[in-house]
């Protein structure tokens, strides 16, 4: 792999303040290290700009619109122009609202590469509201709906192509907080969600082997990373906590059996809050998550036990 990281250092569509600071907090938990000691090289693109948060209410069911319009702008290009490179964007969030800027990216570059296009939405919650849907107008919890054309021009419409992607195309996993009418929606969508009683039912492992099942040599895996998916216990730094989150070893197991897959091609790793954590733990563990996801392994092993 040729890795790019890429900050984009906005808490423009949460709830809360802080998520600003997450790109800088993954680099002094020391991810491009990390990387660079399993042989990848790592290049640090730096931060993108943007506009300030105003921290205004919403209008029209949407807080700071024009400002989300305007980061997932510069960040989808910056995405794209990456992977034209043939490079791998690892886009270090910031809120998740800047979702639609990296994964309409990977889109664009699918069509026009040929690739199928496979999104694994590691999350607490289903990012699938709407403008008269959210109860909160935090556009980070609508990039899921955006993508898959529920929403204004100025945001389903980034990279040119409205829906940028299928809903079929993502799997949902780990989810455990949906508001009343997003609900409806996902259903109607008829997005594939592994949710938290999925998990306690089936087991990580059964899950994993469901969200993978497709994926071929021509597959883009594309994995965005809400640190929110993992349990508050574990990860206190994020700005929407939900609790009975995937335990460490469940998260361990589900980046493992992704790295297994050898498809990984694209990354956002979003939600980080500096500000709510504790020493920076919640930054590590995400390195630590993100070192399994690029084939970390106890063993010398090759293929997984199930092979
Ligand atoms: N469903 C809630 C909302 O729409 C919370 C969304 C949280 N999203 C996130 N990316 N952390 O306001
Ligand atoms: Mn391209
Ligand atoms: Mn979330
Ligand atoms: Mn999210």
């Amino acid at each position: 792999h040729l890795i790019s990281l890429i900050g984009v250092p906005t808490d423009i569509g949460a709830g809360a303040r802080g998520a600003s600071m997450g790109p800088e907090a993954l680099r002094v938990a020391g991810l491009a290290q990390v990387l660079e000691s399993h042989g990848i090289e790592v290049a640090d693109r730096g931060n993108l700009a943007g506009p300030a948060n105003p921290w205004q209410p919403p209008v029209d069911g949407y807080r700071h619109l024009p400002e989300v319009v305007a980061w997932n702008t510069t960040l989808h290009e910056a995405v794209h122009a990456e992977l034209a490179l043939g490079r791998m964007p690892i886009v270090l969030g910031g809120d998740h609202c800047l979702g639609l800027g990296s994964i309409s990216a990977v889109a664009r570059h699918c069509r026009e590469a040929g690739k199928k296009l496979r999104v694994l939405w590691l999350d607490a919650h289903a990012d699938y509201n709407t403008a008269t849907l959210t109860p909160s107008g935090n556009i980070h919890g609508m990039p899921v709906a955006l993508l898959c054309g529920h929403g204004p021009a100025a945001l389903t419409g980034i990279g040119g192509t409205s829906p940028a992607i299928d809903a079929s195309v993502v799997r949902e996993i780990g989810i455990r907080s949906v508001d009343a009418g997003e609900k409806r929606l996902v259903h109607e969508a008829g997005l594939e969600v592994f949710d938290m009683r999925y998990i306690d039912e089936m087991g990580m492992r059964h899950t994993m082997e469901q969200a993978l099942k497709g994926i071929d040599g021509n597959t883009h895996l594309h994995v965005s990373f809400d640190v929110d998916f993992l349990d508050p216990e574990i990860a206190p730094g994020v700005g929407t906590t939900v609790p009975g989150g995937p335990t460490y070893r469940e998260a361990q197991l589900c980046m493992e059996m992704i790295a297994d897959t050898n498809r990984l091609a694209s990354l956002d790793v979003m939600e980080l809050n500096p500000a709510l954590d504790v020493k920076n733990r919640t930054a590590l563990l995400a390195v630590d998550l993100i070192e399994s996801l690029f084939g970390k392994s106890t063993l010398m092993r090759k293929t997984s036990p199930r092979s």
